[in-house]
């Protein structure tokens, strides 16, 4: 069994339908009820919004980038302002991703080449090129428990290796492999003794390896807080990502957290649950409301779209947040989009994370009341009524 866990830390599951958990996480700055959806908050601020803002949608820990804030303003910073709570203002709870995802995302073109990766691996860590200036960077295992140290999130994120969703067995195995002996790196190295820290099981979809994986962290002694499910979401066929996620998410140990990095859709939300995930975070909400996306119960609405020219209707009028309550119509939405006026990116950002706060909010509800079945399936089938 897994040792002692993180002071100002519990995890208790209060009901369970099939796979699917209601739990309450405890954290230093609060309980957290989930399934939860976690805002992006990559530069320690969710995009266009206030913390107020993004609490107000329902959001009670949100999602910080190690990758974005190491390099500006950099940890020590951040450190001094009081960590990233002081420093952002958000009172909730709060985890930061580690920094090799982006790493490989972002600084793959830091290069004055396009195109031109630079990103490498060994097994002390990765080198890459910052995205903002060009400069090599090196981030380790222990350096990201460092960083994520001095940021003060109340849950660090080990470092992995994430492969690209079509990579063939044998690559995925040694990023599995990778990334265990960076787990066990990660778990010695001493960190704020008040925050948490999740492994992140890899294995893309390959079902036994993930199995494997899982079973693995979960035996690490002094154990992880939580476990994470990375390399999903990176190119894979969907449905294939449910596929692995219904034969393996609920086998992964029961008495932690179980965290689903990256995803999603509202439809991935669903099945993530059914499989039995407890959070997730995403920038789909937020990236779409600044594309003139909204995200509602009956599919998305597509702001700019000529058909709204005149409609006096409100983006969902059975939406209860302060764009749709605010009577704010379609048409206005529109005009604001097309005249690139950026209240209209603020407002699509709040009904959006309201959206995906009201269907993990109902997702509990179902579990905890014994209808998640027919909430899942009424959910599901709105979405894709097209209706407005
Ligand atoms: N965000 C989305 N997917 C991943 C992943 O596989 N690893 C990490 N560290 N972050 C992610
Ligand atoms: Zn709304």
């Amino acid at each position: 069994m897994a040792g002692p866990r993180t002071e100002g830390f519990s995890f208790r599951v209060l009901a369970t339908s099939g796979h699917a958990r209601r739990t309450v996480l405890t954290t230093p700055h609060g309980e957290v009820d989930t399934p939860t959806f976690m805002p992006v908050g990559t530069q320690g601020s969710v995009k266009g919004l206030t913390p107020e803002e993004v609490a107000q949608t329902g959001a009670r820990i949100v999602l910080g980038n190690t990758y974005h804030l190491w390099l500006r303003p950099g940890p020590d910073i951040v450190s001094k302002m009081k960590g990233l709570h002081g420093f952002s203002r958000w009172p909730h709870a709060m985890l930061t991703d580690s920094g090799g995802f982006q790493a490989f995302s972002l600084g793959a073109n830091g290069g004055k080449k396009p195109g031109e990766s630079l990103v490498k691996l060994d097994e002390q860590g990765v080198t890459f090129r910052s995205h903002l200036d060009g400069s090599k960077q090196h981030l380790s295992p222990e350096e990201a428990v460092r960083v994520q140290g001095l940021l003060g999130a109340d849950i660090q994120m080990q470092l992995d290796i994430c492969p690209p969703g079509d990579s063939p067995r044998p690559v995925v195995e040694a990023a599995v492999k990778q990334t265990t002996r960076w787990a066990k790196r990660a778990l010695a190295t001493p960190r704020p003794p008040k925050q948490a820290l999740f492994g992140i099981i890899q294995g893309a979809c390959f079902a036994d390896l993930r199995r494997a994986h899982a079973e693995e962290l979960a035996a690490l002694d002094p154990g992880f807080d939580g476990l994470a499910l990375g390399g999903f979401s990176v190119g894979e066929p969907i449905p294939k990502m449910y596929e692995t996620l219904h034969e393996m998410a609920h086998l992964v140990d029961p008495e932690r957290p179980r965290y689903l990095m990256g995803v999603g859709t509202p439809r991935d939300l669903l099945e993530g649950i059914d499989a039995g995930i407890d959070m997730f975070d995403c920038v789909l909400p937020t990236r779409n409301a600044r594309n003139g996306q909204a995200l509602t119960r009956f599919g998305r609405v597509v702001v700019k779209q000529a058909r709204h020219r005149e409609d006096e209707r409100p983006i969902d009028p059975e939406c209860t947040c302060p764009c749709c309550k605010g009577g704010y119509s379609r048409a206005y939405l529109r005009h604001l989009y097309i005249a690139g006026e950026m209240t209209v990116l603020r407002l699509l950002s709040v009904h959006n994370l309201h959206f995906y706060g009201e269907l993990v909010a109902g997702a509990r509800a179902a579990i905890q009341d014994g209808t998640w079945p027919a909430y899942k399936a009424a959910a599901i089938a709105r979405m894709s009524s097209g209706e407005d």
